[in-house]
Protein backbone atom coordinates (compact mmCIF):
# COMPACT_ATOMS: atom_id res chain seq x y z
CA UNK A 1 0.00 0.00 0.00
CA UNK A 2 1.60 3.47 -1.39
CA UNK A 3 1.40 5.44 1.82
CA UNK A 4 3.08 8.78 1.08
CA UNK A 5 0.80 10.76 -1.98
CA UNK A 6 2.37 14.05 -2.10
CA UNK A 7 0.49 16.23 -0.35
CA UNK A 8 0.81 19.95 -0.83
CA UNK A 9 -0.77 22.97 1.18
CA UNK A 10 -2.77 25.17 -0.64
CA UNK A 11 -4.58 28.92 0.53
CA UNK A 12 -7.68 30.34 -0.75
CA UNK A 13 -6.87 34.12 -1.20
CA UNK A 14 -10.77 35.03 -0.55
CA UNK A 15 -11.78 33.10 2.47
CA UNK A 16 -7.80 32.56 3.82
CA UNK A 17 -8.44 28.55 4.46
CA UNK A 18 -6.48 25.82 3.63
CA UNK A 19 -6.84 23.00 1.51
CA UNK A 20 -4.28 19.78 2.18
CA UNK A 21 -4.41 17.47 -0.60
CA UNK A 22 -2.47 15.92 -3.74
CA UNK A 23 -3.84 18.70 -6.15
CA UNK A 24 -4.78 22.05 -6.25
CA UNK A 25 -8.79 21.83 -5.91
CA UNK A 26 -11.30 23.48 -9.05
CA UNK A 27 -13.27 25.45 -6.42
CA UNK A 28 -12.22 26.45 -2.77
CA UNK A 29 -14.01 23.94 -0.74
CA UNK A 30 -14.98 26.17 1.57
CA UNK A 31 -15.92 29.88 0.47
CA UNK A 32 -16.60 28.29 -3.43
CA UNK A 33 -14.19 30.96 -4.88
CA UNK A 34 -13.04 29.46 -8.26
CA UNK A 35 -9.77 27.73 -8.78
CA UNK A 36 -8.04 31.33 -9.95
CA UNK A 37 -8.36 32.15 -6.41
CA UNK A 38 -6.30 29.57 -4.61
CA UNK A 39 -2.65 29.41 -4.83
CA UNK A 40 0.27 27.25 -3.36
CA UNK A 41 0.83 28.02 0.80
CA UNK A 42 3.92 30.09 0.03
CA UNK A 43 2.13 32.46 -2.72
CA UNK A 44 -1.11 33.09 -1.34
CA UNK A 45 -1.89 36.63 0.23
CA UNK A 46 -5.20 36.21 1.21
CA UNK A 47 -7.41 39.22 1.28
CA UNK A 48 -8.74 38.59 5.03
CA UNK A 49 -4.68 38.79 5.53
CA UNK A 50 -4.69 42.44 4.74
CA UNK A 51 -5.12 45.42 6.88
CA UNK A 52 -6.71 47.97 5.04
CA UNK A 53 -8.84 51.37 5.53
CA UNK A 54 -12.50 50.64 4.41
CA UNK A 55 -14.60 53.56 2.60
CA UNK A 56 -18.03 53.93 4.05
CA UNK A 57 -19.57 52.80 1.44
CA UNK A 58 -18.00 49.76 1.36
CA UNK A 59 -18.41 48.86 4.92
CA UNK A 60 -22.08 49.84 4.45
CA UNK A 61 -22.00 47.18 1.08
CA UNK A 62 -20.38 44.43 3.54
CA UNK A 63 -23.05 45.08 6.40
CA UNK A 64 -25.64 44.22 3.99
CA UNK A 65 -23.67 41.38 3.16
CA UNK A 66 -23.29 39.86 6.38
CA UNK A 67 -26.87 40.04 6.84
CA UNK A 68 -27.96 38.26 3.25
CA UNK A 69 -25.31 35.65 3.98
CA UNK A 70 -26.05 35.12 7.47
CA UNK A 71 -29.99 34.72 6.94
CA UNK A 72 -28.79 32.80 3.49
CA UNK A 73 -27.45 30.53 6.28
CA UNK A 74 -30.65 29.72 8.47
CA UNK A 75 -32.49 29.60 5.17
CA UNK A 76 -30.60 26.64 4.10
CA UNK A 77 -30.18 25.18 7.25
CA UNK A 78 -34.10 25.08 7.43
CA UNK A 79 -34.59 23.57 3.40
CA UNK A 80 -31.96 20.48 4.41
CA UNK A 81 -34.11 19.95 7.26
CA UNK A 82 -37.36 19.73 5.18
CA UNK A 83 -35.61 17.98 2.13
CA UNK A 84 -37.40 14.77 1.08
CA UNK A 85 -34.11 12.86 -0.22
CA UNK A 86 -30.21 12.46 0.88
CA UNK A 87 -28.86 14.02 -2.08
CA UNK A 88 -31.01 17.71 -1.77
CA UNK A 89 -30.18 17.50 1.95
CA UNK A 90 -26.41 17.52 1.44
CA UNK A 91 -26.45 19.58 -0.94
CA UNK A 92 -28.15 22.61 1.11
CA UNK A 93 -26.32 21.65 3.81
CA UNK A 94 -23.05 22.50 1.73
CA UNK A 95 -24.63 25.65 0.49
CA UNK A 96 -25.58 27.02 4.15
CA UNK A 97 -21.77 26.09 5.12
CA UNK A 98 -20.96 27.60 2.14
CA UNK A 99 -22.92 30.93 2.92
CA UNK A 100 -21.54 30.96 6.59
CA UNK A 101 -18.37 31.32 5.29
CA UNK A 102 -18.53 34.10 3.33
CA UNK A 103 -20.13 35.94 6.44
CA UNK A 104 -17.30 34.84 8.58
CA UNK A 105 -15.08 36.46 5.81
CA UNK A 106 -17.45 39.53 6.16
CA UNK A 107 -16.12 39.46 9.71
CA UNK A 108 -12.96 39.17 9.00
CA UNK A 109 -12.84 42.27 7.03
CA UNK A 110 -14.62 44.37 8.90
CA UNK A 111 -13.03 43.17 12.24
CA UNK A 112 -16.35 42.95 14.38
CA UNK A 113 -18.15 39.73 16.00
CA UNK A 114 -20.89 37.45 13.92
CA UNK A 115 -23.98 38.49 14.97
CA UNK A 116 -26.60 35.64 16.79
CA UNK A 117 -27.76 33.75 14.33
CA UNK A 118 -31.68 33.58 14.06
CA UNK A 119 -33.43 30.53 12.70
CA UNK A 120 -35.31 31.39 9.19
CA UNK A 121 -38.64 30.07 7.73
CA UNK A 122 -38.94 28.10 4.39
CA UNK A 123 -41.35 25.86 2.33
CA UNK A 124 -42.34 21.98 2.95
CA UNK A 125 -41.54 21.01 -0.83
CA UNK A 126 -38.16 20.60 -2.63
CA UNK A 127 -39.72 22.38 -5.53
CA UNK A 128 -40.49 25.82 -3.67
CA UNK A 129 -37.27 25.35 -1.89
CA UNK A 130 -35.21 25.81 -5.29
CA UNK A 131 -37.59 28.80 -6.24
CA UNK A 132 -36.57 30.30 -3.36
CA UNK A 133 -33.27 29.40 -3.27
CA UNK A 134 -32.80 31.00 -7.14
CA UNK A 135 -34.79 34.02 -5.76
CA UNK A 136 -32.25 34.87 -3.36
CA UNK A 137 -29.08 34.03 -5.48
CA UNK A 138 -29.72 35.98 -8.64
CA UNK A 139 -30.71 38.76 -5.68
CA UNK A 140 -27.07 38.04 -4.15
CA UNK A 141 -25.50 38.23 -7.59
CA UNK A 142 -27.01 41.96 -8.91
CA UNK A 143 -26.02 43.23 -5.36
CA UNK A 144 -22.61 41.75 -5.64
CA UNK A 145 -22.06 42.73 -8.80
CA UNK A 146 -23.14 46.22 -7.84
CA UNK A 147 -20.82 46.37 -5.08
CA UNK A 148 -17.71 45.15 -6.70
CA UNK A 149 -18.11 48.04 -8.99
CA UNK A 150 -18.87 50.62 -6.33
CA UNK A 151 -15.44 49.47 -4.47
CA UNK A 152 -12.48 51.38 -4.43
CA UNK A 153 -10.42 49.18 -2.48
CA UNK A 154 -8.56 46.13 -4.36
CA UNK A 155 -8.97 43.66 -1.73
CA UNK A 156 -13.17 44.51 -1.34
CA UNK A 157 -13.55 44.51 -5.35
CA UNK A 158 -11.97 40.85 -5.30
CA UNK A 159 -14.03 39.46 -2.70
CA UNK A 160 -17.39 40.83 -4.73
CA UNK A 161 -16.05 39.48 -7.85
CA UNK A 162 -15.45 36.12 -6.46
CA UNK A 163 -18.63 35.78 -4.55
CA UNK A 164 -20.85 37.31 -7.46
CA UNK A 165 -19.26 33.64 -9.31
CA UNK A 166 -20.03 32.00 -6.32
CA UNK A 167 -23.66 32.65 -6.04
CA UNK A 168 -24.17 32.48 -9.84
CA UNK A 169 -22.94 29.07 -9.53
CA UNK A 170 -25.42 28.25 -6.86
CA UNK A 171 -28.13 29.67 -8.62
CA UNK A 172 -27.30 27.35 -11.77
CA UNK A 173 -27.14 23.98 -9.73
CA UNK A 174 -30.25 24.60 -8.17
CA UNK A 175 -31.99 25.50 -11.88
CA UNK A 176 -30.53 21.75 -12.74
CA UNK A 177 -33.29 20.14 -10.08
CA UNK A 178 -36.42 22.22 -11.12
FE1 LIG B 1 -12.12 30.08 -0.06
FE1 LIG C 1 -22.87 33.73 -0.19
Amino acid sequence: MEISNGVNLYICEICGEAHIGVEKPGDCPFCGAKGNFIKSGKEACPIVNERIEISELSKNNLLETLELETKATAIYLCMAEKSETYEIKAMYKRLAKVESEHAAIVIKLLDIKMPETKSEECFSEDLDNFKKTIELEDRAVGLYKRFAGEAVENNIRKFFGALTQVEAGHSELIKKYI
